[in-house]
């Protein structure tokens, strides 16, 4: 079983470019849930869909490049979905796949399963579900991590902007 050290080593790894990429700067000074930034979350999601991939067995039909980097890529809209809207979001939850996945087709290659898993990430809230077991672990893991994220005390003590470091930091803090 991979430890979490490991799993972070292998989001490292497959990620590195993504994670590092100048347009991850507006997801580390963005909110997701909370206190959690956009790019914190998304290092988690990643993160815990390997470790569900591992936990639950299924290394022999799973991709793991292409699972890290849709779990990177899932949230990868490039805004602050507070203000977008006119502050109303309610939207949001329905179309920032799609955005998620047109930002990450300008910056990066992706083959079909990254896509998908992209795209459908928000299933059920919207209707097509993801068409690879990938997407569906980036969909729970992503739901889990939310849920964790939402629910955490810790948000009531953030600063009114997430502080954004200098540099890109390429070494993935799970509980950033
Ligand atoms: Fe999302
Ligand atoms: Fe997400």
């Amino acid at each position: 079983m991979l430890t979490r050290n490991q799993i972070r080593t292998l989001v490292n790894k497959h990620g590195h470019d993504i994670i590092a990429h100048e347009h991850m700067h507006i997801e580390r000074g963005c909110y997701q849930h909370g206190c959690i930034t956009t790019f914190a979350h998304s290092l988690r999601v990643a993160c815990l869909a390997v470790w569900f991939a591992d936990r639950l067995h299924l290394w022999n039909r799973v991709d793991l490049r292409s699972l890290i980097r849709a779990a990177l890529l899932h949230d990868y809209f490039l805004y602050d979905w507070h203000d977008w809207d006119n502050g109303e979001h309610r939207l949001h939850g329905f179309t920032h796949g799609r955005t998620a996945l047109r930002n990450a087709l300008r910056d990066f290659e992706l083959n079909a399963v990254e896509r998908d898993s992209i795209a459908h990430h928000m299933f059920p809230l919207t209707p097509t579900p993801p068409s690879y077991i990938e997407g569906y672990l980036v969909t729970l893991a992503d739901k889990v991590s939310a849920t964790r994220e939402t629910v955490s005390l810790k948000r009531f003590g953030r600063p009114a902007k997430p502080i954004v470091a200098a540099h890109a930091s390429s070494n993935v803090q799970i509980g950033a």
